[in-house]
C-alpha cells in the first residue's frame, strides 16, 4: 500500500467499502446522525439557572457522555464543579474564562478539562458565551462553603431534557440517545 499523503477526492461518488463486519455494524451499532443545532427542531433550549439554557444534543449511557450546547445569556457565572470525567468544549460565541486559570477562550477556541479538575465559570461578555461540549461524567457541584450540591451524570441530563419535553409538551427526539 501505498504512503497516503491526502485522502484521494478526485470524484464525488459512493464507492463500496470491503469491511468484513457490515452486517454485525447494521445490526448492533446505534448509528451516526446528524442533530440540528442551528433551530430547535432536533432539541429546545432547557433553562439552567436564571441566566443560562442548555440545548442537549446526545446522551451515551454506556460511557456517561453527553453533548450539548451550553448558553450564559449575559455576564453569568456557572459555580464552582470538580469533573471526574474528561471534558472537551468549543467555545461558539461570546468568551469566556475560569477564575482559575490565565486564559480566555474566544470563538473557535478548545477548551480541554481533564478529571480532578475543580473550577469557576466566568463570562463578562455582554452577550454571554455558547459552549458546544462533549462530555463525561459525573460532575460535581458545590455551593459557595464547599459543600456538594449535586452530582451531574448522563442521566441527570436526560432527566433535565426528558422533564422540560414532558412539561412542555415537546416529543422526546429518540436521535438523541446513542
Ligand atoms: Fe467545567
Amino acid at each position: 500500500m501505498a504512503v497516503m499523503t491526502a485522502p484521494p477526492s478526485s470524484k464525488a461518488a459512493i464507492v463500496d467499502v470491503p469491511f468484513a463486519h457490515k452486517e454485525l455494524v447494521a445490526r448492533l451499532s446505534p448509528g451516526g446522525r446528524y442533530i440540528d443545532a442551528q433551530s430547535d427542531v432536533d432539541s429546545p433550549w432547557v433553562p439552567f439557572g436564571d441566566n443560562a439554557a442548555i440545548k442537549h444534543l446526545a446522551f451515551d449511557v454506556r460511557q456517561n457522555l453527553f453533548s450539548n450546547i451550553l448558553w450564559v445569556k449575559g455576564p453569568g457565572v456557572i459555580g464552582t464543579h470538580l469533573h471526574r470525567g474528561t471534558i472537551t468544549m468549543v467555545c461558539l460565541e461570546g468568551s469566556v474564562r475560569y477564575l482559575e486559570y490565565d486564559w480566555v477562550a474566544s470563538p473557535g477556541g478548545l477548551i480541554l478539562e481533564v478529571p480532578g479538575e475543580s473550577h469557576t465559570l466566568v463570562t463578562e461578555h455582554p452577550q454571554g458565551t455558547k459552549l458546544f461540549g462533549w462530555m463525561q461524567g459525573p460532575i460535581d457541584f458545590f455551593d459557595e462553603h464547599g459543600v456538594l450540591v449535586d452530582t451531574a451524570d448522563v442521566w441527570w441530563y436526560i432527566n433535565h431534557y426528558e422533564t422540560y419535553c414532558r412539561d412542555n409538551g415537546i416529543a422526546i427526539n429518540p436521535k438523541l440517545y446513542l
